[in-house]
């Protein structure tokens, strides 16, 4: 068998679309899932480029090639880990070698089904698109945001200023607040290039002058970045430093790297159009770098995924306490975090992120797996009449391979409004958009460029520079994970 028996059939424009379910779908956006969604080979990608980790692997010791070889073919040919290995350590100071075989092959066979083989629609509402304000609620200010998932080193970065986000930097710049994952710290130090191997975790960084491709279009730059995650002590504390400055001197909000021990547990507080928004942080680990004791100040990091302890979100809960004390309008919870190449999150994340809600989150903003999970609807049971979005992972908006589930990733827009609601001044969501957008690198005048594309302006277009096979296998992961809705234009 191969991975494409799995697929569904395609259409004639080359997309392919799922096969038609029974007449007694409960749901228009229940469908069918594949057993996976493999990555796809065509000829006319760049070949300058990697397709998934699993292709870059550079291992020093032979036996542990032989090991990764054999093992690796087998859950090739065999079609394993097509729901999530449950065992699976995701923090990297716990894993052990099977959990690092299952990283690998995740890495090019993205895991595209819940643990199990549960119907996501029976653990998740995924109908964002239906999200509205309460009927009673007149808004009185609004407020909109758009989040965009990791910024990590990509190839033709250098080349790319004002041309990275030129396609959709009205989905981010154009709000009022425009969020990102920064994950690639900057420094001063010479660059090192991110290995994947056998030689300790890979190093992500990033050269100042890079860093002013990632901040911004045209002179419209981020509001916040967060900075909270895996990578931010790559490298050391000069890479914290260095980061820290280099947002400040942009005014770029910083999110989840403390300038001073008194800052650790706060929240940071941006006040926009008359509304008060919280933001909190936290990231689950720092790929087994460890920090030296008096510096640990310095990042939010937490236990939040560990195999040995129920998830510990006392740091967020503590940022919470802060930002309700701070009187905000509403509370936003930045979460690095999540299973690497996994299409839906797990469970013990979900409860996580309900437990957080009902605490005080009205918003979650998740990060960290490579690859895009839905965006949940929520209805809290703390307040009948408020619905929090949980965005369990944008995926990564740059990065280095060329893999459908790899290159795709979603740009989150929120709209608040602020209003009198039975006799009450509350801040809800009143609209929310997930747009799936992909990374591409394409030659021009020479030299390798990329810039972040819309789906929906490739999907079916004729024009487009990129093969048909391929955006529909992108689109076929943004469907399956996001709903079917996702390849349809928002009205209005
Ligand atoms: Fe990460």
């Amino acid at each position: 068998m191969t991975h494409s028996d799995t697929l569904p059939p395609r259409s004639a424009s080359g997309f392919r679309r799922p096969r038609p379910r029974a007449r007694l779908a409960p749901r228009e956006t229940t469908r069918p899932l594949p057993e996976a969604l493999p990555p796809l080979t065509v000829d006319d990608l760049p070949r300058s480029l990697p397709f998934a980790p699993k292709d870059t692997l550079q291992v020093g010791s032979p036996p542990l090639r032989l090991v990764i070889k054999t093992v690796t073919g087998l859950s090739e040919r065999f079609r394993w880990w097509r729901t999530p290995l449950t065992s699976a350590a995701t923090a990297t100071e716990e894993m052990g070698p099977l959990d690092n075989l299952y990283w690998i092959h995740k890495s090019k066979y993205p895991v595209c089904q819940m643990p199990g083989g549960a119907d996501p629609d029976s653990r998740l509402d995924r109908n964002y698109r239906g999200v509205s304000l309460p009927q009673g609620l007149v808004p009185e200010r609004t407020l909109t945001l758009g989040a965009c998932g990791d910024m990590l080193r990509s190839p033709g970065i250098d080349g790319s200023q004002d041309i990275l986000f030129e396609k959709v930097a009205d989905d981010l710049f154009g709000q009022d607040l425009a969020f990102a994952n920064f994950e690639s710290p900057v420094t001063t130090q010479p660059l090192v290039d991110e290995v994947i191997g056998d030689a300790g975790p890979p190093v992500e960084c990033c050269s100042r002058e890079q860093f002013d491709i990632f901040k911004g279009h045209r002179g419209r730059n981020f509001d916040m970045l967060h900075t909270a995650n895996n990578h931010m002590f790559d490298m050391g504390v000069e890479g914290i430093e260095s980061t820290q400055s280099a947002l400040a001197e942009e005014g770029i909000a910083n999110l989840g790297t403390l300038r001073s021990p008194a800052q650790h547990g706060r929240a940071v507080i941006v006040d926009r159009n008359d509304i008060r928004i919280g933001f909190v942080s936290d990231c689950f680990g720092l790929n087994g770098r460890v920090m030296p004791e008096d510096e640990r100040w310095r990042i939010h990091v937490s236990k939040l995924l560990s195999k040995k302890q129920p998830p510990d979100l006392s740091l967020l809960k503590r940022q919470i306490d802060d930002a309700r004390a701070q009187n905000c309008d509403f509370i936003i919870a930045s979460v690095h975090w999540g299973w690497e190449f996994e299409l839906f999150p797990r469970e013990v994340q979900i409860a996580a992120a309900h437990e957080l809600v009902e605490y005080g989150a009205d918003s979650l903003i998740c990060h960290h797996p490579h690859v895009i999970q839905p965006v949940e609807v929520y209805r809290t049971e703390r307040d009948p009449a408020r619905v929090a979005v949980i965005a369990h992972s944008l995926g990564s908006l740059t990065w280095a391979f060329m893999a459908p589930h790899i290159v795709l990733s979603t740009i989150l827009k929120l709209r608040l409004a602020k209003g009198y609601f039975e006799g009450d001044l509350v801040t809800f969501i009143a609209g929310v958009d997930a747009v799936p957008v992909f990374r591409t690198y394409v030659e021009e005048e020479g030299h390798m460029i990329t810039r972040i594309e819309k789906l929906t302006d490739h999907v079916g277009r004729q024009d487009s520079l990129f093969p048909q096979e391929y955006v529909g296998q992108i689109a076929a992961h943004a469907e399956h994970v996001l709903g079917p809705d996702c390849m349809r234009r928002p009205k209005g």
